[in-house]
C-alpha cells in the first residue's frame, strides 16, 4: 500500500533538518517506503564498509537488523551513534547461537584435543558476543559475498598440513547452510567433511570420531526464510517456465542452490537481474521485498519468486516508516532513541574479526 503521504512528508522534513549529521542505510531486504530515505542500500558486507566509511556522521541510522547494527556500532568511532529505528528488529538465525552455547562448544572440542586445529568463522549474521568470541580465537567474520575467501583463508591458519586440502577444522557459526554450500560448492570439500553441532544435544550430537574426522563443523543454525525453499520449488518453476534462471542466496538448504543455476549475495542477485538479458526469465530464491522491488524495476524481465507462499523477514519488516520518522525526528529534536551500543570489550575483540574479513583479499 502507498505510504501515508503526511509521513512521508514528515520523513523528508526529518531527513533535511539532519543533513550531513545523519547517514541512512538501508539493507535490501527493507521496505520501499525505508529504502526511498537511504542515503546507500546493500547486503551486509557493503553496508559495513558504508558504514566504517562515514566519519563526518554524527548519526548513523541502521535500516536492517540488531546485527547489522552492532557491527555498525563496532566499526565506528566512538562519538558516532547507531540508532536501530525499531530495537525488536533481531535476526532469528542470529538468535540461534548463544555465547554461552558457544563457548560449552568450544570446550567440548578442547576436551576431546581438537580445538587446537579448528579456527572459528563466524557469519556476519550474528551477536556481537560471538564475533568477540571469534577474535579471541583468531578467526574472521565472513559474509555471503566473501565466505569463500574467508574460509579458504581459516584454513590456511590451522592443522598440521594448512589449507583447504589439509587437516585443519573450522567451526562454523550460525548458518549451517552457508558453511555447507561454500565448502562443498566453491571449496571441494564433500558433504560427508561436514557435521553439524546441534547445541542442544551433549557433545552437539556428535561422536568423538565424527568430530575428529570432520572438516567442517556446522552450528546448528539457519535462516526461517531462507529455509522455505525447497528443492521441489526449483523443479515446479523449471517445469513451468522453460529457459528459467534460477538465483537463490546461500542460505538456502543445500540441495536448493545444488539444484539453482546462481547462488550469491542480496547484492550479487541484484547486481545479475541489473546485468540479465531483456525478456529472459528469473526464478529468485530469497527474501520478497528483494524481489518485488527488481521485479518492478526491470519490467523487462520474466521475474518470478522461487516459493508461490508470500516470505518476508518479519524482524526485517519491523523498520517501516513510522519507526523511521520517529527515529529522525527523534535525533532532530536532540533526542536520542535506540541506540545501539556493544560493550567496550566484546567491541574490541569483535573489531578484531571484522578487520580480519575487511582485510581479505578481493
Ligand atoms: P546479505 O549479506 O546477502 O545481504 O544477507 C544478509 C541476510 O540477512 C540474508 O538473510
Ligand atoms: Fe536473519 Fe533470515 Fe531475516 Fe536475514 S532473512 S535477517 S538471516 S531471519
Amino acid at each position: 500500500a502507498p505510504s501515508d503521504p503526511d509521513l512521508v512528508e514528515r520523513a523528508r522534513a526529518a531527513r533535511a533538518a539532519l543533513g550531513e549529521k545523519a547517514f541512512v542505510l538501508g539493507h535490501h531486504y527493507q521496505r520501499d517506503e525505508v529504502i526511498d530515505f537511504a542515503d546507500v542500500t546493500g547486503d551486509s558486507f557493503k553496508l559495513a564498509r558504508e558504514a566504517a566509511a562515514r566519519p563526518e556522521a554524527e548519526y548513523i541510522v541502521f535500516c536492517g537488523v540488531h546485527f547489522m547494527a552492532e557491527s555498525a556500532d563496532i566499526l565506528t568511532s566512538d562519538a558516532q551513534q547507531v540508532v536501530l529505528p525499531d530495537l525488536a528488529a533481531g535476526c532469528s538465525m542470529a538468535d540461534m547461537a548463544e555465547i554461552g552455547q558457544v563457548e560449552e562448544a568450544w570446550a567440548v572440542l578442547q576436551d576431546l584435543g581438537v580445538a587446537g586445529d579448528t579456527i572459528p568463522v563466524t557469519y556476519m549474521n550474528s551477536s556481537a558476543a560471538i564475533k568477540a568470541f571469534t577474535g579471541r580465537h583468531g578467526g574472521t567474520v565472513c559474509t555471503s559475498s566473501n565466505a569463500e575467501v574467508a574460509l579458504r583463508w581459516a584454513f590456511d591458519q590451522v592443522g598440521g598440513t594448512r589449507g583447504v586440502e589439509g587437516t585443519g577444522k573450522v567451526l562454523f557459526l550460525p548458518d549451517q547452510h552457508l558453511g555447507r554450500n561454500t565448502a562443498v560448492q566453491k571449496l571441494g570439500l564433500s558433504l560427508d567433511d561436514c557435521v553439524v553441532f546441534d547445541p542442544r544435544k551433549p557433545d552437539g550430537g556428535l561422536t568423538a570420531q565424527e568430530l575428529a574426522d570432520a572438516r567442517m563443523i556446522l552450528w546448528r543454525g539457519h535462516c526461517s526464510v531462507h529455509g522455505r525453499f525447497s528443492e521441489q520449488n526449483v523443479t515446479d518453476i523449471r517445469a513451468q517456465v522453460p529457459d528459467v534462471n534460477v538465483l537463490v542466496h546461500p542460505e538456502c538448504r543445500h540441495e536448493v542452490v545444488t539444484a539453482a543455476d546462481y547462488v550469491g549475495s542480496t547484492e550479487y542477485i541484484i547486481k545479475m537481474l541489473d546485468a540479465a538479458e531483456p525478456g529472459s526469465s528469473w526464478a529468485v530464491g530469497t527474501e520478497l521485498n528483494l524481489v518485488r522491488r527488481v521485479a518492478r524495476e526491470h519490467p523487462d524481465l520474466q521475474v518470478h519468486y522461487l516459493d508461490k507462499t508470500v516470505c518476508f523477514c518479519s524482524t526485517m519488516n519491523r523498520i517501516d516508516l513510522p519507526h523511521l520518522v520517529w527515529a529522525m525526528e527523534s535525533l532532530v529534536a536532540g533526542r536520542m532513541v535506540n541506540r545501539i551500543v556493544v560493550d567496550a570489550d566484546d567491541a574490541h575483540w569483535a573489531r578484531v574479526a571484522l578487520d580480519q574479513m575487511l582485510a581479505l583479499p578481493g
